[in-house]
């Protein structure tokens, strides 16, 4: 047989079987079948010189380079095995095709905040943050929530010990930044909030509110007004109505809810708005003297505005989704569509 038909087979052999190395042991049989003394290579080389004159050195030269080659690659697999403790075949396949990796985007929750977020910063808002786990003091207490106030109920409030919750609002920040800084202040908050709440398709127990304030001499309701009525035109459109209908919170004095006309019948009456035309998207109004007084602001001297605003009503009116669980499930087919 030719000597280029004899390491033809042979090469077609080892691949083979280096493929299927997977420990030392086998990789050192695998030496000697071939190049140990009596190995295949070794018997090829010690037979040359029985081979006619004429074909001598080129058997020679194929044969010793074929060796060679595979004392290289045995050392190289045998180093890996060592390294890894599994097998590491060096033949990969690199014709392939390669692993498509996917494209993350923006959670449709985290799209409409960076919106509201942006409204807000063009009209000279600072962003902060506040810790969503807080202390009964911060989320309660400052903001002149009465002891037997029912928002304190376990019913409401995640409890972690005594006095330790997770944050029901993002008003907590209002105190925050009142204790470190002198007004003027002119704030927005946004975040995780927690209640205790039965899970539908309207309400979930994590919700995100952005909490706005602003403090300084001469703050008036009509600051407010113009403040949010800007906001509610930019994100909802100019053909929006809106209007301050008269509430209660214990921090603010007087205060308001804000609703916008339906955005499915404009007014007319519908499911979403249960016929009356209107949709509450947030809590309002002046702050109470008793917050300033908690943080050792002057309420003679200076007055500010408080606004909380939901984040999920507005992100399922504006894409038209009807169980708020979703926004909370990851599916990803769900989550492709923003
Ligand atoms: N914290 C209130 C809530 O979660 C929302 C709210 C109402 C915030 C009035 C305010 C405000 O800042 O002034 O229901």
């Amino acid at each position: 047989m030719q000597i280029e038909q004899i390491i033809s087979d042979i090469n077609k052999q080892l691949e083979n079987e280096l493929r299927e190395i997977d420990s030392v042991q086998q990789l050192e049989q695998l030496r000697v079948r071939y190049i140990g003394r009596k190995g295949r290579l070794t018997l090829l080389l010690r037979d040359l010189k029985n081979l006619p004159l004429g074909q001598r050195a080129l058997s020679g030269k194929l044969l010793n380079e074929k060796k060679q080659w595979l004392e290289q690659t045995l050392t190289q697999l045998g180093q890996r095995l060592a390294l890894s403790g599994q097998r590491e075949t060096p033949f990969l396949d690199y014709s392939l095709p390669g692993r498509k990796s996917g494209v993350g985007r923006l959670h449709p929750i985290t799209q409409i905040l960076n919106d509201v977020v942006d409204i807000f910063y063009g009209m000279g808002f600072e962003v902060v943050s506040g810790p969503d786990v807080e202390t009964d003091y911060y989320n309660f207490e400052a903001l002149n929530f009465p002891l037997d106030h029912p928002a304190r109920d376990m019913q409401d409030t995640f409890y972690i010990a005594d006095k330790v919750l997770l944050r029901t609002h993002t008003s907590p920040v209002q105190i925050r930044v009142f204790e470190k800084r002198k007004p003027p202040v002119r704030i927005l908050a946004p975040g995780r909030s927690y209640r205790c709440e039965a899970v539908n398709a309207r309400s979930y127990c994590v919700f995100n509110q952005v909490e706005g304030f602003y403090v300084d001499e001469n703050v008036t309701f009509a600051d407010l007004k113009g403040v949010l009525g800007t906001f509610i035109r930019r994100f909802f459109g100019k053909d929006v109505k809106f209007r301050f209908r008269p509430s209660f919170f214990p921090f603010t004095e007087p205060s308001a809810e804000v609703d916008i006309s339906c955005i499915i019948c404009k007014g007319r009456g519908c499911s979403l708005c249960k016929n009356r035309g209107w949709l509450e998207i947030l809590g309002a109004g002046m702050i109470d003297p008793n917050v300033f007084k908690a943080v050792g602001y002057d309420p003679e001297r200076y007055s500010g505005y408080a606004f909380g605003l939901g984040v999920e009503r507005p992100a399922l009116l504006k894409y038209g989704i009807d169980d708020i669980r979703l926004f909370y499930e990851n599916d990803l087919r769900f989550l492709k569509q923003f």
